[in-house]
């Protein structure tokens, strides 16, 4: 081949590989990584991406020069010369992917191992994923339960996670991880999270009605922090907070249901507010319409929501959460801001 050729395939290879490499940095594909994992993760992911951008340079200057040197110039009838292989050359395009591929499998196997190694003393939480909501409890932190994932930052966590219905699927964008929860079945997940901040907890997986509305919120904060309020959910300190309003909130129904005191606006579920009128027009006391609703839900539906869809799976809160559920739905129902 020319030297000229040679210079000129180069030129073309970089210039094609250096084009594909500002449309992979300069747009931002992927969330800010807020893990360990998800930094893991985005190596791998620019380790692969690097690779291919090369093999794009090389694959482009081919293209192209095999087009402008070999086009059929006009009426040229003649076949081309007969070509039998290069040896040398099948060697060559053989072996180079076969390392490539074993360096990208090499590198995600450790990556893999790493991210599932939780180390000698993660922070352990129960997450329990339900038509339409998540239910977070911190088994050696004195049970507390949360409709919030909090996390302290630094710490590596190990999520036990399961399913009451249906699989749904757990995913935070900036931990870059996902994983299903599967009913019977308990999977786990490992994070450490290394920045402060609000992220949202998605659900993954349609799972009915109300899997768009399945979100809810991971709070990463300083581990002080973080004492400090396991410490309040423990020793009472929240006790100026409505007991009621924590189940409302934990166990889910502020994902689905519009109520002004506890600031929620799903729209999955019928409103809440103003169920006085619906008790009356049923016949029934507000408080045993209530409980009645909860406990199930399909004895009657409201109107516009004929097909129903809550899950009947709050029987099984305790009998004080659920007392307590009933009684604050009762004195806010009325009430226009909490
Ligand atoms: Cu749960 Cu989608």
């Amino acid at each position: 081949m020319r030297r000229g050729a040679v210079v000129w395939l180069v030129a073309v290879a970089l210039g094609a590989s250096a084009i594909a490499l500002a449309i992979a940095f300069f747009i931002p594909w992927l969330p800010d990584s807020a893990s360990e994992e998800s930094e893991r993760i985005a190596f791998v992911f620019w380790f692969t991406t690097i690779i291919c951008i090369a093999i794009f340079g090389v694959v482009a200057a081919m293209t192209l020069y095999s087009v402008v040197r070999f086009r059929a110039r006009e009426d040229d009838d003649s076949d081309g010369p007969p070509i039998h292989g290069h040896t040398g050359l099948e060697i060559a395009w053989t072996a180079v992917p076969a390392v490539l591929v074993t360096a990208i499998a090499i590198v995600s196997a450790v990556v893999l191992a790493r991210n599932g190694d939780a180390g000698p003393n993660p922070l352990r939480v129960d997450v329990l994923a339900q038509q339409f909501a998540w239910r977070f409890t911190y088994p050696d932190n004195g049970k507390v339960t949360s409709g919030h994932l909090r996390l302290p930052v630094g710490r590596s966590v190990e999520l036990h996670l399961q399913a009451r219905d249906v699989i749904h699927s757990f995913w935070v964008p900036e931990f870059s991880q996902k994983q299903d929860t599967v009913p019977g079945l308990e999977t786990t997940l490992v994070i450490t999270p290394n920045k402060v901040g609000t992220f949202p907890v998605i659900c993954t997986e349609l799972c009915g009605l109300g899997h768009a509305a399945m979100r809810t919120q991971a709070i990463v904060m300083p581990a002080a922090a973080f004492d400090r309020w396991i410490e309040q959910r423990t020793e009472g300190g929240g006790s100026a907070r409505d007991p009621g309003l924590a189940v409302f909130e934990s166990a889910g129904c502020s994902g689905c249901h519009t109520l002004a005191a506890a600031k929620s606006t799903g729209t999955t579920g019928p409103e809440l507010n103003g169920l006085q009128a619906r008790a009356q027009e049923v016949g029934m006391p507000l408080e045993a319409f209530v409980r009645q609703s909860i406990l199930e839900p399909d004895a009657r539906h409201a109107p516009g929501f004929e097909q129903g869809g809550m899950p009947d799976a709050f029987g099984d809160l305790p009998k004080e959460q659920l007392d307590a559920l009933v009684e604050f739905i009762v004195k806010s129902t009325g009430r226009n801001s909490g």
